[in-house]
């Protein structure tokens, strides 16, 4: 029997292989920002429980103050990929939606709590009193986001379970966890939320709002912590492609119909070079006892890997939501386009105009008065 709606009779507006791109590019640097969240923060509390030397806390300070920065980044870079995502998956992301309907639609509320923990988090180590329980909190409900997240991006995989599902109860109150891929899936993100947290401590060292002692301490912690996660990571992540099925598995070595899925695949050892590389150079960061210039490379290094392994990640993982829905009857290339190139054009200009203003509004904050992390 079927399993998916009906498909919309409108056509798509623009061509597939183009809302794809603009999916993929959005989404990892949605997960560039999600992993900064997740391990960030983590490591903020850690150092802030801990309270180690003067240095860790003002590195915990230096984090908790970019946090609440690094969300609307996680916010504004997720509508994107959720929009390119319903358009091209919306028959099976509405279904599982609609299933997990109460999880789903509270993803808001708790963001919102987030957020407003985030700030007290902030304020709390500003003002030198006890702040870890307000920053665990906050860690706690973003992991259980992204736990939902997870959840609904395996059940969206699922129509084999949806009608019997929806026919028990149309509450929309599952949260199911019967998925042996969704757990392995979870615990990647939040292995890579350490790795990419790590990195980014690296690239803060480089910075001269830290005093030279302070910078020894960060960049040694946080390429500690990228090196030893990294691994972690890269672990988390053969793990959860060997537990996907095996048409998924061949059909990303470029069998069966749409050979070219291997360059999906391919990705997936892309990923690995990069971790790799990316363990490397967090490793000469967090030992090395680096001069400023040298830091200055390295640093900036780990920023263009980490992006280069979100997007590395993004692709493999497309690729295996296209074969996993294509072995089910959804063909994700098979819709009718009828590309209206004027509204294409005019989004584009609008979308490189916007990373414009970004860019800007960046190099405005670079160019602010600098003042010192640890200064109170
Ligand atoms: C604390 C906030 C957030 C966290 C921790 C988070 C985490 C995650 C994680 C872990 C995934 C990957 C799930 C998987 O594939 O296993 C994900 C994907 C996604 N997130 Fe976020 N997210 C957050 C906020 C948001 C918000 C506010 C939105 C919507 C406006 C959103 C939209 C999405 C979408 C659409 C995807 C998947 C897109 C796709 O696969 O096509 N996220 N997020």
């Amino acid at each position: 029997m079927q399993s998916f709606p009906a498909v919309d009779p409108i056509p798509l507006p623009a061509p597939i292989w183009l809302l794809k791109l603009l999916h993929i590019v959005t989404l990892a640097l949605h997960f560039v920002a999600v992993e900064m969240l997740l391990g960030g923060l983590l490591l903020a509390v850690l150092l802030s429980l801990f309270r180690g030397s003067p240095a860790s806390m003002v590195t915990a300070r230096a984090l908790a103050r970019r946090l609440t920065v690094v969300m609307t980044f996680v916010i504004n870079l997720a509508v994107p990929p959720l929009l390119f995502s319903q358009v091209l998956y919306g028959r099976a992301l509405y279904t599982s939606s609609v299933l997990m309907g109460v999880y789903w639609i509270s993803i808001i509320l708790i963001l919102m709590l987030v957020y407003r923990l985030l700030y007290r988090f902030s304020r709390q180590l500003e003002l030198g009193r006890k702040a870890w329980p307000a920053g665990l909190s906050a860690w706690l409900l973003a992991g259980f986001i992204a736990r939902l997240l997870s959840t609904n991006m395996t059940l969206m995989l699922r129509p084999e379970v949806w009608r019997q599902m929806y026919s028990a109860s149309a509450m929309g109150a599952y949260l199911p966890t019967g998925d042996p891929t969704l757990t392995p899936r979870w615990l990647l993100m939040l292995a890579g939320g350490l790795f990419i947290g790590g990195l980014w401590l690296v690239y803060l060292a480089g910075r001269s709002t830290f005093t030279a002692e302070e910078k020894i301490f960060v960049a040694g912690f946080g390429g500690k912590v990228a090196a030893l996660f990294g691994l972690d990571y890269q672990a988390a992540g053969v793990w959860a492609a060997s537990v996907q099925p095996e048409i998924v598995k061949a059909g990303l070595a470029g069998d069966g119909v749409y050979s070219f899925y291997k360059f999906w695949g391919l990705a997936g050892y892309g990923w690995i070079a990069l971790v790799v590389l990316a363990v490397l150079t967090a490793a000469v960061a967090g030992f090395g006892k680096l001069s400023s210039g040298v830091l200055g490379f390295f640093s900036w290094a780990g920023v263009l890997l980490a992006v280069l392994i979100e997007i590395m990640f993004t692709v493999y993982r497309d690729g295996v939501r296209d074969l996993t829905l294509l072995s089910k009857g959804y063909d994700v290339w098979d819709r009718a386009v009828a590309t209206n190139w004027g509204v294409v054009g005019l989004f584009l200009v609008l979308f490189v105009g916007g990373l414009g203003v970004v860019g800007w509004l960046i190099s405005v904050v670079a160019r602010a008065r600098k003042v010192m992390e640890g200064a109170a």
